[in-house]
C-alpha cells in the first residue's frame, strides 16, 4: 500500500509498482520471468507497470533494502522462519504481501492475518492452495455471500498421480518411483504421501470457508503409504475409485477438517480427476456444488497464481483478512466405510459378521466375498455410521475366531452429483 517516494516514474505518468521478491527457486524464478513477460499487458489495463525490485536468496540481496524499495513483497521462500519474520516485518512496515507458503499459513495464519488487519494491509495467498486453481479467490469473493456446507479437495498432485498409477496396476513403490522420475514427487516425499501437505491446504481452505481459525495440528490426516493394490481392485468391483481427499465441513454447529484416502462413486466430480491435477468441490444448499480443477503445482503454473494476486492488489480488487469466528472442532464423523476382512473360508461367516455388525447398528450396503483356498476375503461398504461406532463394532469382529488379521477400512463418499 505504501510506496517509495524516490521511485522513477513510468507508464501514463505513474511510477512503476515495485515488487520485492523473497526466494528465487522453482516458483520465484518463474514468477520473475512471468512478471517481465506480462508487464506491458498489466500496465495497459492497470495504468501502472509492475517491475521487479530487489531479490532475496540465501546468497544475494538484503531484506531491509528490498523492503524499503518495494510497494509489495512476494514471499516464495517456503518454510516457517525466516519467512514468518520477514512477512511480519513487511506488514508492520505497511507493505502488502503475497505468499504461496501453505506450511506457514496453516501454522501461523492467524498471527499474520491479525497483523495485516491491524496494519490495514493485504495478504494474498492464492497459490498456497491447489496451485493455479483459483479456489481462494472464489471462496473469498465469488462465494462470500454463500453459506458453505462442505469442501472436498484433491489438493496434492503427487498423491493423486501415485493413486492414478496404482489404479492402472502399479504397486505403490512403482508409482512413487515414476512420480519421482517425472518430477511430481520430491526425493523425500513424506510431506506429500503422509497427507500433511494436503492437511495444511485444507486448514487454509477451512479458515476461508467457515471463518474459524484451523491450525494444521487441528487437522486429522492419513496418507497413502499403507494402501494395498487389492483394495483398489475390490473397490473397483464395487464401482468405487480411490483418491486422497481433504474434507472441511460444518458438523453440528462445529467444523471438521480431515484428510484421508477416500472411495468415490463415479458420479462424484472428483472421481474423474486423475494424474497430478488438483480439484476442489464446494457444496452449499443454494449452489448445489461448484468444482474447480487444474494444475496444482509447477513453477510457471504457480507463478501465474502469484502474479494474479499481485495484480489483484494493484487494481484494488482485494480486501484485508476478516476477523475470525471460533467454531468447535468435531472429530467423530458419520461416513460410509469400505471394510476389508480376511477370514478362514468356512460356511456361515458372512452371516455371523453381518449379524454382529447389525447389533452395533452398522448396516451393509454392498458386499463382495471371494474364496482363496483356505482363506476368504469379505469386502463390504456400510451405510453411513459414526466412526466411533464402526471402530467399536470392528473390535468385536476382530475377536471372532475365523477372522484373521486386523480389519482394513477406507471412508466412502456416497454423494454423486450426476
Ligand atoms: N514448487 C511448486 O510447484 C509449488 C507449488 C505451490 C506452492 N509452492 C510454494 O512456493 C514456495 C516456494 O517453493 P519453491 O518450490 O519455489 O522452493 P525452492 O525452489 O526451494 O526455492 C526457495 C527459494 O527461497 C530461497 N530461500 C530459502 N530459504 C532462504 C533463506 N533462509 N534466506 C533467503 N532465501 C532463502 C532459496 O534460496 P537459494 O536459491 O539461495 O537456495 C530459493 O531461492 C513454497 O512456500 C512452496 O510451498 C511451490
Amino acid at each position: 500500500m505504501s510506496a517509495s517516494s524516490d521511485a522513477p516514474r513510468g507508464g501514463d505518468g505513474m511510477r512503476p509498482f515495485r515488487v520485492g521478491l523473497l526466494g528465487h527457486g522453482t516458483v520465484g524464478a518463474a514468477f520473475a520471468a512471468l512478471l517481465e513477460q506480462r508487464a506491458d499487458e498489466i500496465e495497459r489495463f492497470n495504468g501502472r507497470r509492475p517491475v521487479l525490485g530487489g531479490v532475496l536468496t540465501r546468497s544475494r540481496g538484503d531484506f531491509e533494502e528490498i523492503l524499503a524499495d518495494a510497494d509489495l513483497l512476494v514471499e516464495l521462500m517456503g518454510g516457517i522462519e525466516p519467512a514468518r519474520g520477514y512477512m511480519l516485518r513487511a506488514i508492520d512496515a505497511g507493505k502488502d504481501v503475497v505468499s504461496a507458503n501453505k506450511q506457514l499459513l496453516s501454522q501461523h495464519g492467524e498471527e499474520l492475518f491479525e497483523a495485516a488487519r491491524h496494519a490495514g494491509v493485504l495478504l494474498r495467498f492464492e497459490a498456497a492452495v491447489a496451485g493455479v486453481v483459483p479456489v481462494v479467490r472464489v471462496l473469498e469473493e465469488s462465494l462470500s455471500a454463500t453459506p458453505i456446507e462442505r469442501i472436498h479437495g484433491i489438493v496434492n498432485g503427487t498423491t493423486n498421480f501415485i493413486m492414478t498409477e496404482m489404479a492402472k496396476g502399479s504397486t505403490y513403490d512403482e508409482a512413487l518411483a515414476e512420480a519421482q522420475r517425472l518430477g511430481y514427487a520430491e526425493a523425500d516425499p513424506s510431506d506429500d504421501v503422509s497427507g500433511r501437505d494436503a492437511a495444511a491446504k485444507m486448514a487454509i481452505l477451512a479458515r476461508l470457508a467457515f471463518g474459524s481459525p484451523v491450525h494444521l495440528d487441528d487437522v486429522r490426516y492419513e496418507g497413502i503409504e499403507h494402501l494395498k493394490r487389492d483394495d483398489l481392485e475390490y473397490a473397483a468391483e464395487l464401482g468405487l475409485g480411490l483418491k486422497l481427499i481433504g474434507t472441511a465441513e460444518r458438523v453440528d454447529g462445529g467444523v471438521s477438517v480431515r484428510v484421508h484416502p477416500t472411495l468415490l462413486y463415479p458420479g462424484h466430480p472428483l472421481a474423474s480427476v486423475s494424474g497430478p491435477f488438483n480439484a476442489v468441490t464446494v457444496e452449499s444448499a443454494t449452489i448445489t456444488e461448484i468444482t474447480m480443477s487444474g494444475p496444482g503445482a509447477g513453477g510457471p503454473q504457480t507463478a501465474s497464481a502469484v502474479l494474479g494476486d499481485v495484480v489483484s492488489v494493484m487494481t484494488g480488487g482485494a480486501r484485508p483478512p476478516a476477523p475470525p469466528l471460533r467454531l468447535e472442532l468435531v472429530h467423530d464423523i458419520r461416513s460410509s466405510f469400505y471394510v476389508h476382512l480376511e477370514m478362514a473360508d468356512e460356511p456361515g461367516v458372512l452371516g455371523t459378521v453381518t449379524t454382529l455388525l447389525g447389533t452395533h447398528e452398522v448396516s451393509i450396503k454392498s458386499v463382495v466375498q471371494r474364496g482363496l483356498g483356505e482363506s476368504s476375503r469379505l469386502v463390504m461398504v456400510t451405510h453411513p455410521v459414526l466412526e466411533s461406532r464402526l471402530r467399536e463394532a470392528l473390535r468385536e469382529v476382530a475377536k471372532l475366531e475365523f477372522v484373521r488379521g486386523t480389519p482394513r477400512t477406507i471412508r466412502v463418499i456416497e454423494e454423486e452429483f450426476v
